[in-house]
């Protein structure tokens, strides 16, 4: 048997678009794809696929479903059949049948033991009459009862340093799984043991879609200083990748198809405090700026989402970050404003879910709420302001796949301006051409045709001139996607997967003794990902220029010289703990160099292959082809390329034919 929630989960990781797409020809019409129906052979744009929902339908054969659906119709499978075809094609293997059972077929399966033995472990504490009492009582004060507790398996970790490793010991719980998930942190010396990572906090267990514990957030109860901060959470690891999920997604999912609009709060807390109250279709980031495959998943279920940040600076920065990701994947995207010093928390907490409901009703639409806040900032006051407006507010409005949207925001900046909606439509851009795989900047392309266009004279469009509140005009991935608006599936994914090139730049801010060794190994020509080239070429410089030029200490030098969006994202990384929580810095440097440089010579391999293919005929180039799809299959596995996207990607694939 294979179980719904692998079904599920398999199904929610397929690309239906790129799929259907190797059958027929499709275009982006709106919100869906159109093109004829490869079902019944139809010649004209009947057949739509809705990559949101993730179905299909033809209006002439009047045949729909899902994917598992498109492969029984279109290829003939069986239901097994298609559910095994699909997931090969994402990546997940599924067991044989008769060893479905045996957990050592997963390949994970001690790392997500070992966190179920931590969640319950911890359960446990909260629940034991003495050990758990003040954290009882914090949580009874946070209005979070003993049934909100057990819905989302809130547990407890005592004010010890080792009684989680002994208990887990006892139980013959693998210590260097416990060091790998950051449930116990390596001793500082030599010979020191191993002690518990989470102590005098309340422990948030985060799910994944299909129920699985893969890491812990952790707040604190007592104190909070520069030695003890609020939350701890766990470092990234292999059943764990806190830009790619959403806490409690897989309890808020129902609730959110259900009523077609997402709340977005900033964490756990929230989360679960808005859940208490009664509101329960909501998701928060884990502890990150959205990333696009975040946006991407929630637009899987939701319409329409509402931001629901704080309105200090912070939340601020984060809700338009936030904002421009999710508008990418063409959802409504409303901002709710809550008066100055209320949270989510503090507002269900007083008012109740009625309060809430009523700052969600007055919410505003992502420009509007920018144009708002450039207006209290008298932006529109003097021409310079107004031109800073209207760069500002620009990533935005290319952000918007929708291009009805896109028509009316920028009449609206017209309106707001003065300046002709003709020119700022130029400044934005073209809107993706439907189907924008034949978009003539996408074909011949190198594999990171990212973005780059956008740079001029050194500096990036719409990026802010000294303008103090105009810190939101960049997203995290904006480097990677940017100014020629929805990038394809792939793309974006691609931003966010380019774990090692992130982490190497996270030592390298860290540490600045690694400049050296990790220039001899890696060009930034070797960095995929657009913002961590530039972080780390930027690196490099100020490094080399360090040794001549000491007036300010080399990080605010390679702050100052960033542009702002990268900036922001080498911020972003100096504050992650993950960073402090590093172990060992010399395992972390040089995995993550090797890394990089062997999927840089995969790539290398695969792009000869394709030279070779083009040049050779009949059985030779039959065998060379099956040799490259071996090896991309290979590399797919080990998460060093994308999935193969022969129609819509662009890049070093292309020339497959
Ligand atoms: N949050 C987070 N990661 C952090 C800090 C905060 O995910 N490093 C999340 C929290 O989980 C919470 C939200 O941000 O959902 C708001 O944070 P904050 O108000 O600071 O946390 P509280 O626990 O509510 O603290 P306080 O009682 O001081 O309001
Ligand atoms: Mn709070």
């Amino acid at each position: 048997m294979i179980s719904d929630d692998l079904i599920e989960e398999i199904r929610s990781r397929a690309d239906l678009v790129e799929i259907v797409s190797e059958h027929t020809r499709l275009r982006r019409s709106g919100k869906t794809f159109r093109g004829p129906c490869p079902l019944h052979g139809g010649k004209g744009p009947n057949f739509s696929v809705d990559p949101t929902r993730d179905l299909f339908k033809c209006f002439v054969c009047g045949e729909g479903g899902n994917v598992y659906g498109f492969a029984m119709k279109q290829l003939g499978m069986t239901y097994p059949e298609a559910i095994r075809w699909v997931a090969g094609r994402v990546g997940i293997e599924i067991p044989e049948e008769r060893r479905w059972e045996e957990a050592e077929e997963e390949p994970f399966a001690r790392l997500y033991e070992a966190n179920a033995f931590a969640a319950e472990w911890f359960r446990e504490r909260l629940l034991d009459p003495e050990e758990g009492l003040v954290a009882r009582n914090y949580l009874d004060g946070r209005g979070i009862t003993p049934e909100v507790r057990e819905r989302f398996g809130i547990g407890w970790a005592p004010e010890s340093w080792s009684s989680f490793a002994d208990s887990a010991r006892t139980h013959g719980i693998n210590r260097d799984v416990l060091l790998q998930l950051g449930l116990l942190k390596e001793g500082k010396r030599e010979g020191d043991v191993p002690y518990d990572a989470f102590r005098g906090r309340v422990i948030f267990p985060i799910l994944s879609l299909s129920g699985k514990v893969v890491g812990f957030g952790g707040r604190v109860i007592g104190r909070v200083d520069e030695h003890v901060p609020k939350y701890l959470n766990s470092p990234e690891s292999p059943v764990y990748r806190k830009g790619e999920m959403l806490y409690g997604l897989r309890w808020s999912k129902g609730p959110i198809r259900k009523e077609k609009t997402a709340l977005v709060v900033e964490g756990y807390m929230d989360y679960v405090s808005l859940a208490a109250g009664g509101v329960e279709n909501i998701v928060a980031p884990l502890g990150t700026a959205m990333t696009a495959e975040q946006a991407e998943l929630i637009a899987r279920y939701a319409e329409r989402i509402i931001l629901l940040y704080d309105s200090d600076q912070a939340g601020l920065k984060a809700t338009f970050r936030s904002g421009d990701e999710l508008l990418r994947t063409g959802v409504e995207v409303l901002v709710a404003t809550l008066p100055e010093g209320e949270d989510p928390d503090s507002l269900i907490r007083s008012g109740g879910a009625p309060a809430l409901r009523a700052h969600l009703d007055n919410a505003v639409d992502l420009l509007d709420r920018k144009i708002g806040i450039l207006e209290k900032g008298r932006y529109f006051s003097s021409i310079a302001g107004q031109r800073r407006a209207v760069d500002s507010l620009l990533p935005t409005v290319r952000a918007t796949s929708d291009e009805v949207l896109r028509a009316l925001y920028i009449r609206r900046i017209a309106e707001r301006t003065g300046v002709a909606a003709e020119v700022i439509s130029n400044e934005v851009g073209a809107p993706p051409a439907p189907g924008s795989e034949s978009g003539p900047d996408r074909a011949g392309s190198d594999h990171r045709g990212t973005g780059e266009p956008r740079r001029q004279g050194g500096r990036w469009r719409g990026s802010a001139e000294g303008g103090r509140d105009q810190s939101f005009s960049g997203g995290q991935n904006s480097g990677a996607t940017g100014a020629r608006g929805r990038p394809s599936r792939g793309e974006r994914a691609d931003a966010v997967r380019l774990g090692p090139e992130r982490n190497v730049v996270l030592l390298l801010l860290r540490d600045e003794h690694f400049v050296e060794r990790a220039a001899s190994r890696l060009g930034p020509d070797d960095f995929r990902d657009a913002t961590w080239r530039e972080v780390y070429a930027e690196i490099l410089r100020v490094h080399a220029e360090g040794a001549r030029d000491d007036g300010a200490s080399s990080l605010e030098a390679l702050l100052r010289a960033l542009n702002e969006t990268d900036a922001l994202c080498a911020q972003e990384l100096l504050d992650d703990p993950e960073g402090e929580n590093l172990t060992h810095p010399e395992r972390f440097f040089e995995e993550n160099i090797r890394e990089i440089e062997i999927r840089n010579t995969g790539i290398t391999r695969l792009a000869e292959f394709t030279g070779e293919i083009e040049k050779s005929r009949g059985d030779e180039a039959a065998e060379l082809l099956r040799r490259k799809l071996d090896l991309r299959r290979e590399m797919e596995q080990k998460g060093e390329v994308l999935k193969m996207n022969p129609t819509r990607n662009s890049g070093w694939e292309r020339s497959d034919g």
